[in-house]
This record gives C-alpha cells, structure tokens and sequence, in this order.
C-alpha cells in the first residue's frame, strides 16, 4: 500500500499542471493517448480524464465515459435479473494507467477506487448500472479481477462491476484515505 504520507492528489488533468512527456507506463497506445488525444477528448466531453500527481509530475491516470452494454453480451442469468432495455447505462473507465516507475506499489488500486467512486457518486445524476473497463492485456485483466471485475462471455479483455456490488464494496470498506477533489480544468 502506498505511504499515506505520501503528498499526492487525484484531479480533473490539467495540461498546465500536468507534464505529459515524461509519463511512460509501459503500453505505448496508453501513453500516446495522455500525451496528444486527452486534452482533446476532455475539451469535447468524450471523456473525464483525472490525474494522480506529485507537483508536476504524473504517477497515473485514468478516463470515464458513458457507455451501454447490450444485455445479450452479459451472463444470462445476470441480465435475466437487470431491467429489460435494449441498452443498459453504464460508466467506462476506457483506459487507467500507472507510470512504470510507481508501478506495483498502491497506485493502481488508489486509481481504481478514485475512479469507482466517482462512478457511483454520479449516479445520484445520471443512471448507471454497470462499470466496464477495457483491459490492455493479460496483466491488467488480473488486476481488475482482483477487485471483483467480471468478464464478458464473449469479450475476454472486457470486464463489468455491477454499480449494486460497488456500493456494497464502499459501504463495507469505506476507504477514508481516499480523497477526491475536482478543481476545474484550465483550457
Ligand atoms: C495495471 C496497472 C494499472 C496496475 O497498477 P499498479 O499500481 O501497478 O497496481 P497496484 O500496485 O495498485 O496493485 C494492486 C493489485 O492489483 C493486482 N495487480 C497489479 N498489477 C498486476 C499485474 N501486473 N499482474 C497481476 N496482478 C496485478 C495485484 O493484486 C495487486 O496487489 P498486490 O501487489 O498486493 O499483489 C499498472 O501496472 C499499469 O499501468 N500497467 C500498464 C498499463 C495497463 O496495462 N493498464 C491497464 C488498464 S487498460
């Protein structure tokens, strides 16, 4: 677990705060996109991108979008139990990731439940009933298993949490540590 003493903040990315260059986390696509595609897609509300930092310095970030899952890709006997629309609301995180040089000591899950938590914070104003995360690669579907993650049938590298299991989680361990603040971000 990371050192509570540790000075660092989790916030709405600021490109005039955050240095983009040096992040590196190991998956090349991962690191393109914070350094040319984010602010873009933060601009034009496709994603919310919140950063973990010490001063400038980037340690992870990660990306909420909405998003809908067809019934039909869920387990059957779970989407016999959910409300039957064609789409089902829910959150994205579309990409989440630790710079290679704080990996494997707390962030990623710091990240992670920064990230569900403001996932079901929002949805007191807009309905979700799912968070989906899109896994790069083998390792990162284990890290999001070791924190309940369910894969889809049919698309191994996609996995849900039922917004039901995280309030359970939250209500359980309600993790003070963690503190969310989101200044607005400079354009
Ligand atoms: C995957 C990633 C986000 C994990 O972040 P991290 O800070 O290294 O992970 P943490 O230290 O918070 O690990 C928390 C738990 O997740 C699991 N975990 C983390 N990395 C793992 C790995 N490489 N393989 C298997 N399990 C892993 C473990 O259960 C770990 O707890 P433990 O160290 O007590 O065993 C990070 O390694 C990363 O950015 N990787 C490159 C980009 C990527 O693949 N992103 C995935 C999203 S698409």
């Amino acid at each position: 677990m990371p050192d509570p003493i540790f000075e660092r903040s989790i916030t709405a990315f600021d490109v005039r705060r955050h240095d983009r260059e040096s992040f590196a986390c190991g998956v090349e696509s991962l690191d393109r996109y914070f350094r040319s595609r984010a602010r873009q897609d933060r601009d034009k509300y496709a994603a919310a991108v919140f950063v973990m930092a010490e001063g400038p310095g980037v340690i992870g970030y990660y990306t909420l979008s909405s998003y809908m899952i067809d019934p039909g890709e869920l387990p059957h006997e779970l989407a016999r139990k959910l409300p039957r629309y064609p789409n089902l609301p829910a959150t994205l995180i579309g990409r989440l990731a630790v710079d290679e040089r704080y990996q494997r000591k707390g962030f990623g899950e710091e990240l992670l439940l920064d990230a569900l938590r403001r996932c079901f914070a929002s949805t007191s104003e807009v309905g979700s009933l799912a968070v989906v995360v899109e896994a790069e690669n083998a390792e990162a579907i284990q890290f999001y298993q070791s924190y309940g993650f369910i894969r889809f049938p049919d698309h191994g590298d996609k996995l849900f949490l039922l917004m039901a299991t995280i309030r359970a989680m939250f209500e359980k361990w309600p993790n003070p540590k963690i503190t969310v603040s989101t200044p607005t971000p400079s354009r």
